[in-house]
């Protein structure tokens, strides 16, 4: 065990369960060890370095806007800041943008600007729907968004104005909306939960419902959003426009940065509403403007897509092969291989001595969320790995 590891059990809150690996280094897909050793990354900082470790891209717009200027607050005009919004404005079908340190941050954006627009036009409507097994941060309003009890239960009472419902269920979201309800928020996969994919149809109803109602349609992007799914951003692999959008993660590459956008009709903040004193600050924006730009312009959701679906086609194969996976299940660059025993633990473990990171998602289900540039030798490596480490399993 390195030196770090016991500087952490002294210093740090135990919040985290962290991997048994202090990393030092990183270099594309690729991250090593305070010992030298190799890994190949399928967790890419929990599906942040959407263009892998140290782009160039990356490396280049902080080195520049590092030595060029970094924090203006926000009651200065700032040049990153503006490119970065036109450049996603431009590439969405969203008219405005407002920029934020974090995706909880970017949600509660969300929620304040659906709160907005119920007190505009609904009357005061302040409640918004949320499903079980979403995962929408860690503050305390989006910890009572999130509907898993395990993340709430420690802090109780929650905050008031959410609904959590039945996940993939119209039915549910109808029956829990009211004349208080101003919005439904929904991740296009969620990911956190356990990557479940809803049916086809679902964000087509629920954005039907909610027209029908005059409620808001929330998307929480932020692990779906720039490119993971194999689009730009999850809602067009489905064929709506949500109202609201929110996005963090894989837009700064690994600089701090979230975001939320919205159309013409939930556009109701005034000057005074909202705040904050480092979102789209120069450096992040120059960086997350260079990533954006990057993703766009090489249509990296292009080779997600054939890379993910070729990663998806090797992980069936691992299932057809055993009889201890439950399912594999994912799309673009987000999958999970869920087991019919708790053995994930044992499985990230093996896949780390053997050179790959993976992400414990539950006790029965790992994740792989590697950058989005990887190549199909990358994904046959990792799954290479991972059947090695399968078939050392008793199941
Ligand atoms: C869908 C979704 N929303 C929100 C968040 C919270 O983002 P952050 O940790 O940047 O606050 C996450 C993080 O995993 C997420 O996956």
């Amino acid at each position: 065990m390195s030196k770090w590891t016991e500087i952490e059990k002294k210093y740090y809150m135990p919040t985290f369960q962290r991997m048994p690996v202090v990393l030092v280094r990183g270099q594309g897909a690729r991250v090593w060890d305070d010992n030298g050793r190799e890994y190949l990354d399928f967790v890419g900082g929990l599906a942040v370095n959407s263009l892998g470790h140290c782009h160039p891209v990356v490396a280049q717009a902080l080195a520049e806007q590092g030595k060029t200027l970094t924090q203006t607050s926000n009651l200065f005009y700032s040049v990153p800041q503006l490119q970065l919004a036109e450049l996603l404005v431009k590439n969405s079908c969203f008219e405005k943008v407002f920029f934020t340190n974090s995706g909880g941050e970017a949600n509660e954006g969300a929620v304040k600007l659906a709160r907005r627009y119920g007190k505009l036009h609904q009357d005061g409507a302040y409640e918004v729907i949320t499903t079980f097994d979403s995962f929408h941060g860690r503050t305390l309003a989006m910890t009572a968004a999130t509907g898993q009890k395990k993340f709430q239960e420690p802090y109780t009472p929650m905050p008031s104005g959410f609904v959590n419902v039945e996940a993939n269920s119209i039915e549910a979201i109808k029956k829990a909306t009211t004349k208080q309800t101003c919005a439904v928020m929904l991740e296009p996969i969620q990911a956190e939960g356990g990557v479940n994919i809803p049916s086809e149809d679902y964000l087509k109803k629920v954005r039907e419902w909610c027209d029908l109602n005059g409620i808001l349609l929330i998307l929480d992007e932020v692990q779906t959003g720039m490119g993971r799914l194999g689009a730009l951003f999850g809602y067009q692999l489905y064929g709506i426009e949500p109202d609201i959008i929110t996005l963090a993660k894989g837009m700064g590459g690994g600089v701090p940065i979230g975001a939320f956008l919205c159309n013409k009709k939930a556009d109701g903040f005034k000057a005074g509403e909202h705040g904050s004193t480092f979102g789209g600050n120069p450096l992040v924006c120059a960086v997350a403007y260079a990533v954006s730009k990057y993703i766009i312009e090489y249509d990296v959701a292009d080779n997600v897509q054939r890379t993910g679906t070729h990663l998806g086609a090797c992980l069936a194969e691992l299932k057809a092969k055993h009889g201890f996976i439950a399912d594999v299940r994912g799309r673009g660059l987000l999958w999970a291989v869920e087991f019919k025993k708790d053995m994930a633990e044992s499985v990230m473990l093996g896949c780390i001595e053997k050179g790959l990171l993976v992400n414990k998602l539950k006790p029965n289900a790992i994740r792989l969320i590697p950058p989005l540039v990887i190549t199909k030798k990358d994904a046959d490596e990792a799954v290479g790995i991972l059947g090695e480490v399968l078939a050392r399993q008793t199941g």
